[in-house]
């Protein structure tokens, strides 16, 4: 008897069904019942649309520093009125000391969220490897969060994608190509400021020493939907048969 109610306990708390909801900005899935869950949910949220905690200690001299205009909705009168209310903020880009534990363990926490939103795969970390020089992670940094990080390889080769269809333009191979965004991403609130394109500009001129890239050396792996659109903005070609390529590569 005791054995089949202690039975029958655990067969109903297996059968809850605790509702889980998919959050439309971040792509988190949870239980807004289980508190813990609704926790873990709330602060990965945070770092999506606001970035990273960045502490001070891991700052180094800025690569490129300017301010930009942000835009962004203010709630007035409690729920009666909502505008938008411009701030000027100061941003720095800066690289990363692949010798600091720190700094890569940063990038890497920063990089799970990206391969989650992108459903990507781990990346080929040359970023943070010695062998690979030029392979580097760039931050976008405002008021103390990283809200910003694009990661290169070094690469030598790439192809062209079709922008609307996504085929592999076949027989064309590109000579001459440096640097590979292995992964660009900018956090939901902050994106189109212009800021992934800064980070572009930042990685063409502090690559390769000495040396400012041009736009046609850089190509990109695995472009999203986003990305194909930053892409096509940055270094997108029109063919003749009126479709716009972009030049990409396959992470190794
Ligand atoms: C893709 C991403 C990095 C763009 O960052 P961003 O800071 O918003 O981009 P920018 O403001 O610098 O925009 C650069 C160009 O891309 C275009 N663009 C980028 N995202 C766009 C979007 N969602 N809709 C329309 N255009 C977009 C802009 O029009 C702009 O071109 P323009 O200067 O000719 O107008 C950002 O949306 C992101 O992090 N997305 C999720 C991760 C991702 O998809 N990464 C790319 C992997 S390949
Ligand atoms: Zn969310």
């Amino acid at each position: 008897m005791r054995e089949q109610a202690t039975d029958r306990k655990v067969q109903y708390v297996l059968d809850i069904p605790f509702k889980r909801t998919t959050c439309r900005v971040c792509g988190m899935a949870y239980s807004s019942q289980v508190r813990a869950d609704a926790e873990v949910h709330r602060k990965y949220h945070t770092q999506f649309t606001n970035g990273v905690t960045w502490p001070q200690s891991l700052n180094l001299d800025p690569l490129s520093s300017f301010a930009i205009v942000r835009r962004e909705k203010s709630k007035q009168l409690g729920k009666l009125k909502s505008s938008t209310v411009s701030k000027r903020v100061k941003v720095h880009i800066q690289t990363i000391d692949k010798q600091n534990k720190r700094h890569i363990d940063k990038v890497n926490q920063i990089l799970q969220m990206v391969n989650r939103e992108l459903n990507a795969t781990d990346d080929s970390k040359e970023w943070m490897s010695s062998k690979f020089k030029f392979s580097k992670a760039f931050v976008v940094l405002v008021e103390g969060k990283a809200i910003g990080l694009c990661t290169t390889d070094s690469i030598n080769e790439a192809k062209w994608m079709v922008y609307n269809t996504q085929v592999i333009v076949p027989n064309q191979v590109m000579k001459n190509i440096r640097i590979g965004i292995s992964r660009i991403w900018i956090s939901a609130d902050w994106r189109q400021h212009g800021l992934a394109k800064k980070l572009l500009d930042c990685v063409m001129a502090n690559s390769v020493y000495g040396q400012i890239l041009r736009k046609s050396q850089i190509a990109f792996s695995q472009p999203s939907y986003g990305g194909g659109l930053l892409a096509k903005a940055f270094n997108g070609v029109i063919h003749k048969s009126g479709e716009t390529l972009i030049p990409v590569y396959f992470e190794k």
